[in-house]
């Protein structure tokens, strides 16, 4: 009797625990997480949405990354500060209870722990989430492969010895095969190992002006950059790792991450990341023509790659078993809800149109063109060329000529950007589809990550109300100002447009 008492008991809790709404929530009660960099703008969202949703969670070891200066206390205090928690500060105050904040350094051996930091991670992390990169933009070859694969490595080494880990979950980018057309929900073979890593790291650091172009595009065969190269090889490391290991492995691949769609404030995005300042330059009228092919790009909101993510470390718990290989999931938009550049763009404009910024340099529009020579044309003549007659103006006065400067300075990583507009991706979600659709009820709400039922018309004002809030750092408040000015802008627009026009027809009628 007792044991039929038992069981009836153990039932009552579960259907108590299933009543109570989220299977994921209760997926991670009590379990303790370790997450790398908690400051991009997926672990940002990624924390904040463990601590809002999944309260009864044990505890979150955050790495911060050691810069010398705040204690890891300021640091953490100053972390939390941020407009993303508000409304978790609000709904779970002593939600600082749950967080242990450790001071540490990915490039580091060790990744530069305290003594007890590493025996406290040993001793009790269940979930490591692997999210610190370098990238393209700004980093140089040997500290994307320092961090990216060494500093994986080391991560990894950490988790070998943790004795109570159940999954490590490796954040790469969908574009760590940009080498191939169909971007599958698999493992790819490697073309590197640790030697020819090691070897590019010295020999960019021997070299006074790095690895020289050439050698470097011999290295990298057919990826584009050391970003994506560094990403494939990270998986492969994680992949070997995890055939040897006792915990389970996923290689959760992201596609490029816009401001979040409704959580934890809709729109919520960081300035100068990743794709988002290219958005910004086009809607403050400083971007006005695009080299890019009319085929979709592969964009999603980061708040639902964070509820993809955390779903799939509790879908990998069924599907993964110890000592098998790496599980593979892809969150991209291409193959369900394609957007082009040209169709973003446009709803963008539109809604920065309808509420304009104070920031606006111009009248938004953008000249988005599949040929090549085309756009370099109008890039001359839109872009160069009036920033050079702003600094000859400039001169005239006295001041110092910083519009071509300006331009220099936009246009650092256009050749890099240039590469994901105009090549053609289909990037395979069928795991993360299948795992929507396991989803319970509560869990497709409180996770929202389905992006068959996404649509990118939803998406434009959360969109560009949070670049202008937060990314472009204009409030809603002066928003009867910006349309006066905006106002004037158009009015500008129109003119030069004109007086261009009859420019040139007037150099026509010259040669008829
Ligand atoms: N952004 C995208 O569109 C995109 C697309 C696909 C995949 N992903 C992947 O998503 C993840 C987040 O990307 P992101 O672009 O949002 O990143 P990010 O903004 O460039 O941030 C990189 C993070 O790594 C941390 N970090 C750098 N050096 C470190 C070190 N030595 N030790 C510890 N931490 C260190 C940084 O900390 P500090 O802030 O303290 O410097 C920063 O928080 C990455 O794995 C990236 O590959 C991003």
């Amino acid at each position: 009797m007792d044991e039929v008492y038992k069981l009836l008991k153990d039932d009552t809790e579960i259907v108590e625990k299933l009543d109570q709404g989220s299977v994921i929530r209760n997926f991670y009660t009590d379990q303790i997480i370790f997450i790398t960099d908690p400051t991009s703008l997926l672990g940002e969202i990624i924390v904040e949405k463990l601590l809002r949703c999944c309260s009864q969670l044990k505890k979150l070891y955050i790495l911060f990354k050691d810069t010398g200066g705040m204690t890891v206390q300021d640091e953490m205090k100053k972390y939390f500060e941020s407009s993303a928690f508000d409304t978790l500060r609000n709904k779970i105050p002593d939600f600082y209870d749950k967080i242990v904040p450790i001071k540490g350094n990915l490039l580091a051996e060790d990744i530069a722990l305290s003594g007890n930091d590493k025996n406290d991670i040993i001793d009790n992390v269940n979930f490591i989430i692997h999210n610190a990169s370098a990238n393209q933009f700004g980093d140089t070859v040997k500290s994307i492969l320092q961090l990216n694969v060494l500093g994986t490595k080391r991560i990894l080494d950490i988790a070998k010895d943790c004795e109570n880990l159940k999954t490590f979950v490796y954040v790469s980018s969908v574009y760590a095969h940009c080498n191939e057309i169909d971007i599958k929900e698999k493992l790819y073979p490697c073309s590197a190992d640790l030697k020819i890593i090691h070897d590019m790291i010295a020999a960019d650091t021997e070299n006074k002006n790095g690895l020289s172009k050439a050698a470097l595009e011999m290295i990298l065969g057919d990826y584009p950059d050391a970003y994506t190269f560094s990403k494939a090889i990270a998986e492969f490391i994680i992949d070997e790792c995890s055939k040897k290991s006792n915990f389970r492995s996923v290689i959760f691949r992201p596609s490029l991450e816009l401001p979040s769609y409704k959580e934890p404030i809709a729109g919520w995005c960081h300035k100068d990341k990743g794709p988002i300042s290219g958005f910004i330059g086009i809607t403050l009228g400083a971007i006005h023509t695009i080299w890019a092919q009319d085929k979709a790009i592969d964009f999603i909101p980061s708040d639902m790659c964070g509820n993809a993510l955390l779903a799939s470390i509790w879908d990998a718990s069924f599907t993964g078993e110890k000592h098998e290989e790496a599980i593979v999931y892809n969150y991209g938009s291409s193959m369900v809800k394609p957007v082009t550049l040209r169709k973003i763009t446009n709803l963008l404009e539109n809604a920065a149109s309808d509420r304009p910024s104070m920031k606006m340099i111009c009248a938004n529009y953008t000249v988005i063109t599949k040929c090549y020579w085309l756009w370099f044309l109008l890039n001359v003549m839109i872009h160069v060329v009036p920033a050079a007659i702003v600094d000859g103006f400039s001169l005239l006065r006295s001041k110092e000529p910083t519009a071509l400067t300006s331009y220099c300075e936009a246009t650092r990583n256009l050749e890099s950007v240039q590469y994901f507009l105009n090549g053609e991706w289909r990037v395979h979600v069928e795991k993360m589809q299948q795992l929507c659709d396991r989803m319970s009820e509560t869990d497709s709400t409180l996770f929202y990550c389905d992006i068959r039922k996404f649509r990118w018309e939803d998406y434009a004002d959360p969109f560009w109300n949070g670049l202008r809030v937060y990314a472009i750092d204009d409030p809603m408040d002066s928003l009867i100002e910006a349309k006066q000015q905006f106002y004037k802008l158009r009015i500008r627009h129109y003119i030069s447009l004109s007086a261009v026009l009859i420019f040139i027809s007037y150099i026509i009628i010259q040669f008829i």
